[in-house]
C-alpha cells in the first residue's frame, strides 16, 4: 500500500481548480474516446460494481432511475434491463463522445434505456422525476458538488433514494496510482488527483462526503466502505495505462521514444497486480446512500 502522503510528493505546484467547463472539456476530449473504445473492457473489470448498484433496484418495479455520469452507460442498460417495461432508467452525461456510445449500445441491444448529453450540476431536469439515483464514479467531478447534489434533489421524488460509488483514498487504490507515480520522473506535467476538489478522488473523505450531501438537501446520509474485486486481461493492462487515466492522458501527443519509456517504467510496478493471463486488484470505494427528505432546496 502506498504511504498516505506519496502523492504529495508528485503533485505539481501551482494546480488550480478545474472548473465545470475544463471538466467538461477533459471527458469530452482524448479521455472520453479512450473510454468509449474500451467499454467493453471497462464494464467488465467494472461488473461487480455494476452489480452492487443494480441489485439495489428491485426488479420489474415501476422505479424512474437517474444515472449520474453515465458514461457509455453500462450501468444504465444494466438497470434498464433489470426494471423491464414496468420502469424507465435515463443516464446523463456531459461527455458526447459517450453518450453516442450509450445509445448506440442501446439501440444495438434493444434495451429501452434513454441517454441525455447534461451536466448533472446545473441541467434543468423535470422537478420530482426520478425516484432513484444512482452513479459508478459518475459524481466526483463537479465543480460545485453542493449544488450539483442539490440539483439532484430537486430532480429527485421526496422519498427517493440516491445510491452512488466513489473511490475511497488513492493510499487505498495503489492500482489506480502505480502508473501515475512510476510515470513522474519521466512526465513532469502529470496532474493533481485532489482530495477536496473535482478528480477520481474527491470523495474520498466521508465527512467531506457527508457536509456536501447534508447541505444539498439529503438526510440519512450513510457511506460504507465496499471492498470489490475487479479484473482485465493482462493483454489489456499496457492500454489500460496508457489510454486511461492521467498518465493516458499526459502520454498523448507524446512521441513513440517518450511513449516507451514510459510504459518500460511503469509495466514492472504492475506485476504485484498479475496473476497468470490474468490482472486483479481490489477497488476500495464507499457506498454512498442518502435519502431525500424534507423540500428540496431551491434553485440558485
Ligand atoms: C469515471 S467516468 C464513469 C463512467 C460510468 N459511470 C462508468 O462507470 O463507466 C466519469 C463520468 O462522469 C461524467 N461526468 C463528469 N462530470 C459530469 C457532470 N457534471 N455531469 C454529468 N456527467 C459528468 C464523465 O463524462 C464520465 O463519463
Amino acid at each position: 500500500m502506498l504511504p498516505t502522503n506519496s502523492f504529495a510528493r508528485i503533485r505539481p505546484m501551482g494546480i488550480t481548480q478545474p472548473t465545470s467547463d475544463e471538466q467538461t472539456n477533459h471527458w469530452n476530449a482524448i479521455t472520453a474516446n479512450a473510454w468509449a473504445d474500451a467499454q467493453d473492457m471497462l464494464d467488465q473489470m467494472m461488473k461487480g460494481l455494476e452489480d452492487l448498484l443494480v441489485d439495489g433496484v428491485a426488479a420489474g418495479s415501476g422505479r424512474r432511475v437517474l444515472d449520474v455520469g453515465c458514461g457509455t452507460g453500462g450501468t444504465t442498460l444494466a438497470v434498464a434491463r433489470r426494471l423491464g417495461a414496468e420502469g424507465h432508467c435515463v443516464g446523463a452525461d456531459v461527455s458526447e463522445p459517450m453518450i453516442a456510445a450509450a445509445r448506440a449500445r442501446a439501440e444495438r441491444d434493444g434495451i429501452p434505456a434513454h441517454f441525455i448529453l447534461a451536466d448533472a450540476q446545473t441541467h434543468p431536469f423535470e422537478r420530482a422525476s426520478v425516484d432513484t439515483i444512482i452513479s459508478r464514479f459518475g459524481v466526483m467531478f463537479f465543480n460545485d458538488p453542493v449544488q450539483a447534489f442539490a440539483n439532484l434533489r430537486r430532480a429527485a421524488t421526496d422519498d427517493a433514494t440516491l445510491h452512488v460509488i466513489a473511490w475511497r483514498s488513492a493510499a487505498e487504490n495503489p492500482f489506480m496510482t502505480t502508473g501515475l507515480r512510476e510515470a513522474a520522473p519521466l512526465l513532469p506535467n502529470l496532474p493533481a488527483l485532489p482530495a477536496d476538489g473535482p478528480g477520481q478522488f474527491s470523495f474520498a473523505d466521508p465527512q467531506r462526503v457527508a457536509a456536501i450531501l447534508d447541505a444539498s438537501g439529503w438526510a440519512d446520509v450513510d457511506l460504507q466502505p465496499i471492498d470489490v474485486r475487479c479484473t482485465l486481461p493482462e493483454p489489456e493492462l499496457i492500454g489500460f495505462v496508457q489510454q486511461l487515466g492521467p498518465v493516458g492522458l499526459a502520454l498523448q501527443g507524446k512521441d513513440e521514444r517518450t511513449r516507451g519509456q514510459v510504459i518500460e517504467a511503469v509495466r514492472p510496478a504492475f506485476d504485484r497486480f498479475v496473476h497468470g493471463t490474468e490482472v486483479r486488484f481490489t477497488a476500495a470505494c464507499w457506498m454512498v446512500s442518502a435519502q431525500a427528505s424534507g423540500q428540496p432546496p431551491t434553485a440558485g
